[in-house]
């Protein structure tokens, strides 16, 4: 299934056409995602690099129409809360703060499952799956809801979806989120040769 709104990136440096094609849809289908597609999209996370190997990440995830998945919409900010309530499947990702070495806190552990994060991502659109990451969520809510315990960090919630083919009968100002151009900052803003 083909992403009906063309959204690729402008590039002007040859990229690889999976990261050029992904982008942040709020518009899904319906169409539930398989359990075996889920767990490729895991696996893919699963081979992240991180610092010492050790593998901070951890998710949660729920299907739509169940009690769990009620429950994420509910740690929602409601700006999310508006699109996310339609999509197939949420993740929340989560992060381990403190080494399993020595007990100390770690410095790259959010760097670590923002890693495994995009690769789940990536994973997704080669098996023909969106996503979309929120940063927009109740931390407290969450821990409570989900009975998160103190070492983790609660980092995003991800939705995952088939894109839709048929938008027209969706709210229009979700259309128009979908229809908007993407835009990035110049390579020469962020990139320096040899010094600031
Ligand atoms: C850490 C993080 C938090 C984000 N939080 C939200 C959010 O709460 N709601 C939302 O609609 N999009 C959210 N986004 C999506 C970004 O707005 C989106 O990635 C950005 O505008 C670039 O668009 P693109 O992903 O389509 O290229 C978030 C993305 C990231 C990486």
């Amino acid at each position: 299934m083909k992403n009906t709104i063309d959204k690729k990136a402008k590039t002007n440096y040859g990229i690889m056409p999976l990261i050029a094609e992904r982008w942040s849809p709020v518009l899904f289908s319906d169409k539930q995602i398989e359990e075996e597609k889920l767990m490729q999209v895991f696996e893919a996370a699963r081979w992240a690099p991180s610092s010492r190997n050790e593998q901070p990440w951890r998710f949660i995830y729920a299907h739509n129409g169940t009690p769990e998945f009620n429950k994420m919409i509910e740690a929602l900010m409601e700006g999310n809360q508006d699109w996310a309530k339609d999509v197939p499947v949420l993740v929340i990702v989560l992060s381990e703060k403190f080494s399993s070495f020595n007990g100390e806190p770690m410095f790259h552990y959010m760097y670590d499952t923002g890693a495994a994060s995009m690769q789940m991502q990536l994973q997704a659109l080669e098996l023909g799956i969106y996503s979309h990451t929120m940063g927009g969520f109740y931390a407290e809510k969450t821990k409570d809801l989900f009975k998160i315990p103190e070492n983790l960090e609660i980092v995003s919630f991800v939705a995952f979806g088939y894109p839709t083919d048929k938008i027209n009968n969706r709210p229009s100002h979700l259309q128009e989120r979908d229809k908007s151009p993407r835009d990035r900052k110049p390579l020469s803003d962020i990139v320096f040769k040899g010094a600031f």
